[in-house]
């Protein structure tokens, strides 16, 4: 079920992680080329995720990668974006630590919608000097760690934003789920195997939690629809 905008996270985003995986929990490939094995229903599965969001969250690496422009999807999906009270377009936020996101981006290329860049102290003068003209506003985070928490405050303080869809990568779900703060889980997964151990999984990262630390969730809904089962998880309380 996508339900319609609202928060319930207080001083932050409410967000909501939308991933596909194949059957064994593959969200690319090794060498990151291979990342687009859902079908076209699940594509318009995204697409009405990200018309009940003011925003959308994305990884450096997956927005060069996969060439995305993070779009409300066409005519349709504006409409429900309106009928909701939202803008006709999601801000579009790009996550890069050290600023490496290549300017020319097919996304850079496309006003539709204000992007904002989610960085650290780590950036570059040099970078910043070259990225700043391409993005609306930029959170700058002290230290070589990036503070989500601190970020997420800044874009609901300073850019509204309620309700954010992140979608991936792998890399970037690992901080957040590291965080804690994930609140729901959109997974689809489809009837292919891709193996390797080195190909990319839904979180990522150097470290992965202990038992104890695991981020624990309840299904609350799966839908198998042609050959592709379509879940979604609400995170439980911590304690
Ligand atoms: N199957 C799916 O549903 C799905 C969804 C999304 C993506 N994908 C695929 O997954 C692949 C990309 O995933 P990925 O894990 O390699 O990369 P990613 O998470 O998209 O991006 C990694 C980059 O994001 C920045 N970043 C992420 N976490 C950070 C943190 N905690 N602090 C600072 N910066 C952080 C860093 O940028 P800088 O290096 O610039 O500092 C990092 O190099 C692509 O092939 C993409 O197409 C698949």
């Amino acid at each position: 079920m996508i339900q319609t905008p609202h928060s319930k996270t207080g001083t932050r985003p409410q967000v909501i992680l939308n991933m596909a995986m194949t059957a064994d929990g593959k969200t690319a490939s090794a060498n990151r080329q291979i990342h687009a094995f859902g079908s076209s229903r699940d594509q318009r599965h995204l697409y009405k995720l990200r018309s009940t969001a003011d925003a959308i969250l994305c990884g450096s690496r997956t927005v060069e990668i996969s060439r995305a422009l993070l779009d409300n999807g066409g005519n349709c999906f504006t409409r429900a974006r309106i009928s909701r009270g939202l803008a006709a377009h999601p801000l579009r936020i790009i996550v890069s630590g050290s600023g490496s996101i290549n300017p020319g981006a097919p996304i850079f290329q496309h006003s539709f919608s204000p992007i904002l860049l989610i960085t650290t102290r780590r950036i570059s003068g040099a970078k910043k000097r070259v990225l700043s003209p391409l993005f609306e506003g930029m959170f700058i985070s002290p230290g070589s760690n990036l503070d989500f928490h601190a970020a997420f405050r800044w874009l609901r303080d300073k850019w509204k934003v309620r309700r954010m869809v992140c979608e991936g990568g792998a890399e970037l779900n690992a901080a957040l789920f590291a965080s804690d703060l994930v609140d729901e889980l959109h997974l689809t997964i489809c009837p292919l195997i891709m193996g390797g151990n080195q190909a990319s999984t839904i979180a990522d990262g150097k470290n992965g939690f202990t038992l104890e630390q695991a981020k624990l969730f309840k299904m609350t809904s799966c839908r198998a629809v042609g050959e592709e089962l379509f879940t979604t998880y609400t995170r439980l309380p911590s304690d």
